[in-house]
């Protein structure tokens, strides 16, 4: 199962969700999960050093004539039970795009994608072909705008709750038209967790409590 993830809006939580999503089907799944990072932001958020490797854009760079296996073969250690596709320098590749959606889909394994904010090229057509796309929003008119005319529609919605806001799940399910999965609480210990690069080791208990129902 393919599970996209993105945000019409930045800092709305996507990249927190997406990772937190992945480490919880990777603990609860036999096989493990996979995190396929198109943001960039994923080993800053669980505590890994930055990357080195090809990853997606050079997997995309690479055109049609590598192995089968070298998407696979790129994999990163994560977590747990978890492997992460990292994004890799430059830009990503537009036409090889279906045959990314296409490989990750076949995966026996769930796998996660961030594809960042107001997704374009790639990250627009692998969470236009997931099984999932999950939008991660806030309750706010102008995100909720921003995601009425983006290039796609979401499956579902996995909601950022913050104090103060006069809109709720409810106003979001009938203004876009898809159920609200989960909502999650801008909580201090999220926070803190993202900060210190501990979110594997130390995932705050409401945002498991939360995204269990979405996993
Ligand atoms: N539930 C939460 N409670 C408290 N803080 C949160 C929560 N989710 C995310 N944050 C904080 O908000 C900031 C943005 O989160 P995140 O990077 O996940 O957003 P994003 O949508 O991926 O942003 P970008 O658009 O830059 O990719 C981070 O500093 C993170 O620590
Ligand atoms: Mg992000």
């Amino acid at each position: 199962m393919l599970i996209a993830c993105w945000s019409s809006k930045g800092g709305a939580g996507t990249t927190v969700v997406a990772t937190a999503l992945a480490l919880l089907l990777a603990r609860h799944g036999e096989g493990g999960a996979v995190l396929v990072d198109l943001a960039g932001d994923v080993p800053a958020v669980l505590g890994l050093p930055e990357p080195d490797d090809p990853g997606v854009a050079g997997w995309l760079a690479a055109g049609g004539d590598v192995p089968v296996d070298a998407l696979t073969r790129l994999e990163q250690p994560g977590a747990p039970g978890l492997a992460i596709l990292t994004r890799g320098r430059g830009p990503l590749a537009d036409d090889r795009g279906a045959v990314l959606a296409a490989l990750l889909g076949a995966d026996p394994r769930p796998v996660v994608v961030d594809c960042g904010t107001a997704p374009a090229g790639v990250a627009l057509t692998l969470a236009a072909g997931a099984g999932r796309s999950v939008l991660v929003t806030r309750a706010c008119f102008v995100s909720l705008r921003r995601a009425q005319a983006a290039p796609l529609r979401p499956s579902e919605v996995v909601l950022l709750a913050e104090p103060g806001h006069s809109l709720g799940a409810r106003d979001v399910e009938e203004c876009l038209g898809v159920p609200v999965v989960a909502t999650v609480d801008v909580d201090p210990a999220v926070a803190r967790a993202v900060d210190a690069g501990l979110l594997a080791a130390r995932l705050p208990r409401a945002l498991v409590r939360e995204l269990r129902r979405a996993a």
